[in-house]
This record gives C-alpha cells, sequence and structure tokens, in this order.
C-alpha cells in the first residue's frame, strides 16, 4: 500500500512545507502549521479534474445590472454596501455572546417579511433555542426554514431542494466533511467545507451568510485563507460593559470597508442606533476638567466621541501612560508635542486618555481633543461643553487640517454645539456657512491659549 504523504499547513497564510516547523517560512509567524495528509489536498481538488477555461476580451463582457437586495436592516446595509449581492459569501466573526446569532436570525425575520426565502442552518443550538430567541425577536409567525445540521454534504442538498435566496449557516466551525478525517473547526474542515459553500453561493447565486468563531486574539478562527475565500468579511464588536455593538466590515469586495454600524442590544434584539454622536454623549455633564469632544469619522458618518484624560503626579518611578480607545503610541507622541512645544511639563506626570463609551479612535483628527484634555487636566481648567475641538497635530506642533471638514463641523452643529477650534490650515476652502463659532488655530500652543481665553 502506498505511504499516505502528510503536509504541514499555515493556519495563517494556507502555505504548505514537507516538515514541520515552529514557524512558518512565508509568513513568519509562529506555531501555525498544522498536519494534513496529501489525499485530502487532492480529494479537494479533484472536482478540478477535466476542466477547461475559456479567456473573455473585457469589452464583450456583458455588464449584469447590480441587483442587491435589502437586509431589511438599515445599519446592516450600509456595511454591505448597500445590500446584499446574490451569490455573495459574507462571513461575520465576533466574541461569543456579542450578537451574532441574534443580528441573522433578526435579519432573517427582516427578509422573510419581505417575502425573501431564508433557509437558517444551525450547527449550535437546537431548533427550540431558535425558536426561543424568535419569540423574544417577535419573530414566530414567519416562514423561515430551520435546518439543525452540521454535515456539508447535506447541507448543500437541502440548499438545492429548497432553493432558498439567503442562507446562513451557524456556524462554520460546527460543519463537516464526512470525507475528511479531521475534527470539525479544524483548518482542513473549514477551509474545504467553505471552499464548498463559496463554488455552490457562485454556481446558484445563493447569498451565504456564515458565522465565524473569533481567536484569543481576535482573528477569525481557522485559516486566515477563510478570509480570502469569502467576498465580505464583517466583525461585530463591542464589550458587555458598553452599550454599543459595531459591526465592521474588514473586506468587502460589493463595497466599502469604511462603513460601520451601530447596534445597541436590549431586550427584545438589537436596536439600530441611526445617531450615535446623541448616545454617546447622552450622560455629558455641565463644563469638566479634562474632557472635549471630537468627531472621528467613521467611513461617510461623522460620530462625536467624548475624549478623557486624567494626570497625575507620578508617585515611583517612570510616569505611566495608559489609553483606551485611543492609539498608544499616537498619545505618548501628542505628550512629547505638548512637553517641546506646548511648554507643559510633563515628564512627571502620570497619564490616562480614553475615548468614552467604548468605541476606538484611531484617526488623526482626534490629536487636537487629546491634546487639549490633557492640557486641561494637568491645568485644571474646565472645558466649556459646548466646545468641539477637530484637527491633527504635528511634530513641530503645528496644527493640520483633516477630511471631509464641513461634515464634521455639520455633524457638531446639529448636536447643538457653540463653539468648534478648526486648523487654520485649509480654512478657506471651507466654502459652507456655519452658525456654530469658529476659531481656527495654527499651532498648539495658539489652541492652549484658546482653551485658556474660554474658561473666561
Ligand atoms: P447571541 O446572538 O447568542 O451571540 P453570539 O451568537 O454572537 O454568540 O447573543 C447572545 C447575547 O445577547 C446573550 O447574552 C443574550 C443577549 N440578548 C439580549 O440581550 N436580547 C435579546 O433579545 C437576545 C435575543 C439576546
Ligand atoms: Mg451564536
Amino acid at each position: 500500500m502506498a505511504k499516505t504523504k502528510t503536509v504541514f499547513m499555515c493556519n495563517e497564510c494556507g502555505s504548505e512545507f514537507p516538515r514541520w516547523s515552529g514557524r512558518c517560512g512565508a509568513c513568519n509567524s509562529w506555531n501555525t502549521l498544522v498536519e494534513m495528509r496529501s489525499e485530502h489536498i487532492k480529494r479537494a481538488n479533484a472536482h478540478m479534474a477535466g476542466h477547461t477555461s475559456k479567456a473573455t476580451v473585457l469589452n464583450q463582457l456583458q455588464s449584469g445590472n447590480e441587483v442587491r437586495f435589502s437586509s431589511g436592516i438599515k445599519e446592516l446595509n450600509r456595511v454591505l454596501g448597500g445590500g446584499i449581492v446574490p451569490g455573495e459569501m459574507i462571513l461575520i466573526g465576533g466574541d461569543p455572546g456579542i450578537g451574532k446569532s441574534t443580528l441573522l436570525l433578526q435579519m432573517a425575520i427582516a427578509l422573510s417579511r419581505n417575502g425573501l426565502k431564508v433557509l437558517y442552518i444551525t450547527g449550535e443550538e437546537s431548533l427550540q433555542q431558535v425558536k426561543m430567541r424568535a419569540e423574544r425577536l417577535d419573530g414566530t409567525n414567519e416562514e423561515i426554514i430551520l435546518l439543525a445540521e452540521t454535515n456539508i454534504d447535506q447541507i448543500l442538498s437541502n440548499v438545492d431542494k429548497l432553493k432558498p435566496q439567503i442562507v446562513i449557516v451557524d456556524s462554520i466551525q460546527t460543519v463537516i466533511s464526512s470525507e475528511l478525517g479531521s475534527a470539525p473547526g479544524s483548518v482542513s474542515q473549514v477551509r474545504e467545507c467553505t471552499g464548498q459553500m463559496v463554488r455552490h453561493a457562485k454556481n446558484n447565486d445563493v447569498a451565504y451568510f456564515i458565522v465565524g468563531h473569533v481567536t484569543k486574539d481576535g482573528a477569525i478562527a481557522g485559516p486566515r485563507v477563510l478570509e480570502h475565500m469569502v467576498d465580505c468579511v464583517l466583525y461585530f464588536e463591542g464589550d458587555n460593559h458598553n452599550a454599543f455593538r459595531v459591526l465592521r466590515a474588514v473586506k468587502n469586495r460589493f463595497g466599502s470597508t469604511n462603513e460601520i454600524g451601530v447596534f445597541t442590544m436590549e431586550s427584545k434584539g438589537l436596536l439600530e442606533v441611526e445617531n450615535p454622536s446623541a448616545l454617546l454623549l447622552e450622560r455629558r455633564g455641565s463644563a469638566t476638567i479634562g474632557s472635549i469632544v471630537t468627531t472621528s469619522l467613521e467611513g461617510t458618518r461623522p460620530v462625536l466621541v467624548e475624549i478623557q484624560s486624567l494626570l497625575t503626579e507620578t508617585s515611583y518611578g517612570n510616569p505611566r501612560r495608559m489609553t483606551n480607545g485611543v492609539d498608544f503610541n499616537r498619545a505618548n507622541m501628542l505628550l512629547a508635542v505638548l512637553q517641546k512645544k506646548g511648554g507643559l511639563f510633563l515628564g512627571q506626570q502620570d497619564a490616562y486618555i480614553n475615548a468614552v463609551g467604548g468605541i476606538k479612535v484611531n484617526e488623526p483628527a482626534a490629536d487636537l481633543a487629546i491634546s487639549l484634555a490633557v492640557f486641561s487636566s494637568l491645568q485644571d481648567i474646565p472645558v466649556d461643553p459646548g466646545l468641539v475641538a477637530i484637527g491633527e497635530v504635528g511634530l513641530t506642533g503645528e496644527i493640520r487640517s483633516v477630511s471631509q471638514m464641513p461634515l464634521r463641523i455639520s455633524e457638531a452643529e446639529k448636536m447643538g454645539f457653540k463653539r468648534c477650534i478648526i486648523p487654520e490650515q485649509g480654512r478657506d476652502s471651507i466654502k459652507e456657512k456655519f452658525s456654530i463659532e469658529i476659531i481656527a488655530v495654527k499651532n498648539i500652543s495658539e489652541a492652549l491659549k484658546q482653551l485658556n481665553r474660554l474658561r473666561n
């Protein structure tokens, strides 16, 4: 009998090696090689045998007019780039308990109310559990077809038989192909089953939503190749302490990856948040020390975020710096600029910087607000609660213009803010008229002066 050959495949990048080693030679990640028998690989490729391909000239291609159907959830449509494209393969990842199953069931209910045929396949829960969740979501009257199944052949033959327009698979880690010997959730299983579903989706114009579990460090479990195989990868984020659940696209072949969808988890399922700014600023009081609002842009959508800072004298050793929702290195850079160009002495100060509400602000546009919050806390200057600061801080202390300024300012105006500190640079290109008072500053020391002036 022929000896079965084994190869070792990297979980991260999918490269194959004849021998095991601690580190992947292709992507340099540690401890990601897993053993696979080569017959599995051969079998997975067997369907390609005898296949001939034909080349086509671009200008002779018929452009299919793009059909999208609404998912029935506005925030989800926004992230998908307008709606679901037939034949699209969408992967949704997120921590356990974040609400992936709830979101998909809610979507299934909305879709079936719009007259679409949905097949919901669950490998994690019993049908009774799904029913109980549907009861909470007020959707027990819908004609969603449920299937508790984990075998990929069974799943695909059911899809063929029932001909739904949308298939939901919760989760990919429970789906198995009996042809492979490995355990459910292993690299080879996840890869093979996803591959089969992708082919099926493309050939039959069925849209698939598949749930993927995430590993401890937050990536979707299974090989990174999973992300390459699908059309759209969404992450559902948030934590149990915060009201927000944010749906973010990290890859989208049919739309932009900048958009976010915002939800809150309520007793009757996920509620869409059309105006995140209002929710984020809800509990904001009167003038406070070390707190200032900035407008961050999430895709095309401006979101007002409160930045807080606390400085205390270092009691021992090196000063401590801590950030939450704000980039750590960026914050350190801003502290250095404040020290050198703003004339603040921060060498003996512990600094804590926080973006309120569990939202992450990774934009340079928040620089000015962070710097002013630090200044306010250091000097005990109460910040006018009607003030917004927008601008990037450069290493020479200059305040630089950021993208989409009019959009950001008008969001602040809409939310009832009275004053806005913005960069002098690019000020003339803002043609719109605002009723909000605009204070333009050139550099960091001017900005600090303005904050001092406004307290009086
Ligand atoms: P779930 O969708 O099961 O999470 P995932 O599939 O991502 O693991 O969401 C579970 C959490 O949401 C659970 O802790 C209960 C809560 N929840 C509500 O608060 N309200 C609801 O209406 C529903 C259905 C769930
Ligand atoms: Mg679930």
